[in-house]
């Protein structure tokens, strides 16, 4: 049988991580045993406690009901709870916080809540791919705006205004610090400028804020700015501060009517999150500093071992940043980090990320992901060296 596929899906092509993984899939049947330091899915687990929870709540007849479609009040308050612990924000359980099936599925979720065909959303190029996605499957437009090296990755909001006098349907603002793909941190004024921008242009920034624990010791978060809420949803994940990327489980928070107005359309596309899942991200909310310590100083030898790596392939980088990638640039003898990328996986039988995928202001870089044992980084040195 025949069947055409939605216009909606026309513009959106196959998500680049699930080509590649074939690509990879095909030379590993061949015996090439590829190292990939492509993909940042956390390799280490979540803290016993977590587990510990997971079990004994599973094991009870009680918890395996469909759950509310706000969430647990228990997770509710450990979220309100963290965020007053570490980014100093207040938030009311009750009301502004949603937990998700994982920050990504928030992304979505935002873009169907607000945007009409014809609404445009400001993203970052280089950035997040499925910020484009679900801007475009919602039936908006994106306008990128460009985040250049040579202005620290920040956004430059004298263009950020060109673009928006220039275009009225400007609806949505996606911002995302310590920013993927690039690790550069939130800037001490960034955040009141973003929130300012928003206010005088009428824009809704979602500030997308899954990397704040890792390698940085001062997570931030753009709701601290007075009136925040006014105009910001920030959304948060457990997948890489808790090692918990496949519980699939995230937040997002802002003003009473931003939670409602998602919870609208939300509630019409899942059923809830398994309790025990819930509550063991509860207690993982409650983790303290030694937690990310310990994380941190294993991110942190993995890095070390991630630069001599670029080193050997010339690659420039800063090393100031956050997030569990390196972001490097490519030597002037390519032509782009594609041409680097596509070299060592077929010579050296290693993958990284080339920076292109993340639009084109990425092309001349590659990304390195340090979820990834230090070891195995060290095997990676010495294939690339041969
Ligand atoms: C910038 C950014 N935002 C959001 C996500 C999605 O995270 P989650 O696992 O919470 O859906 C990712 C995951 O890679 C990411 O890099």
């Amino acid at each position: 049988m025949e069947m055409k596929t939605a216009r909606r899906l026309e513009s959106v092509t196959e998500y680049y991580f699930s080509q590649k993984l074939r690509e990879i899939d095909a030379l590993n049947k061949q015996g090439k045993n590829i190292i990939n330091l492509g993909i940042g899915s956390p390799d280490l687990p979540p803290h016993p406690d977590v587990i510990k929870v997971l079990h004994e709540e599973s094991s009870r007849p009680t918890t395996h009901a469909y759950q509310g479609y706000k969430g647990s009040p228990v997770l509710r308050k450990a979220i309100s709870d963290w965020y007053q612990k570490w980014y100093e924000v207040a938030l009311d359980a009750d009301t502004e916080i949603l937990p998700l099936i994982g920050s990504k599925e928030g992304i979505m979720h935002i873009c169907m809540t607000y945007l009409n065909e014809g609404d445009a959303a400001l993203i970052p190029n280089p950035g997040y791919p499925t910020y484009k996605t679900a801007v475009t499957l919602a039936g908006g437009k994106t306008i990128d705006y460009i985040l250049k090296e040579e202005n620290d990755w920040l956004p430059d909001f004298s263009v950020l205004e060109k673009i928006c006098l220039a275009n009225k349907n400007c609806k949505l603002l996606f911002a995302n610090y310590p920013n993927m793909p690039t690790g550069k941190l939130p800037s001490l004024t960034l955040f009141e400028d973003l929130v300012n921008f928003a206010k005088k242009h009428n824009l809704l920034i979602i500030h997308d804020n899954p990397y704040s624990f890792i390698l940085n010791d001062k997570p931030a978060s753009i709701l601290n700015v007075e009136g925040a809420k006014d105009v910001a949803v920030e959304l948060n994940s457990l997948s890489k501060s808790h090692n918990m990327a496949g519980w699939r489980i995230g937040m997002a928070c802002g003003a009473k009517q931003r939670i409602d107005d998602v919870l609208r359309f939300k509630s019409n596309m899942d059923s809830g999150i398994f309790l025990p899942v819930q509550l063991a991200a509860a207690k993982a909310l409650t983790l303290g500093d030694d937690w990310h310590k310990e994380l941190n100083s294993i991110y942190t030898q993995r890095r070390i071992k991630a630069l001599q790596l670029l080193n050997c392939l010339h690659c420039d980088f800063s090393k100031t940043q956050a997030g569990m990638f390196v972001w490097a640039k490519v030597s002037n003898n390519y032509k782009s980090g594609y041409e680097l990328s596509d070299e060592i996986l077929y010579k050296s039988g290693v993958f990284i990320t080339p920076g292109g995928i993340f639009g084109s202001a990425g092309n001349n870089y590659v990304r390195l992901s340090l979820c990834t044992k230090k070891e195995i980084i060290e095997q990676a040195i010495e294939r690339i060296k041969k």
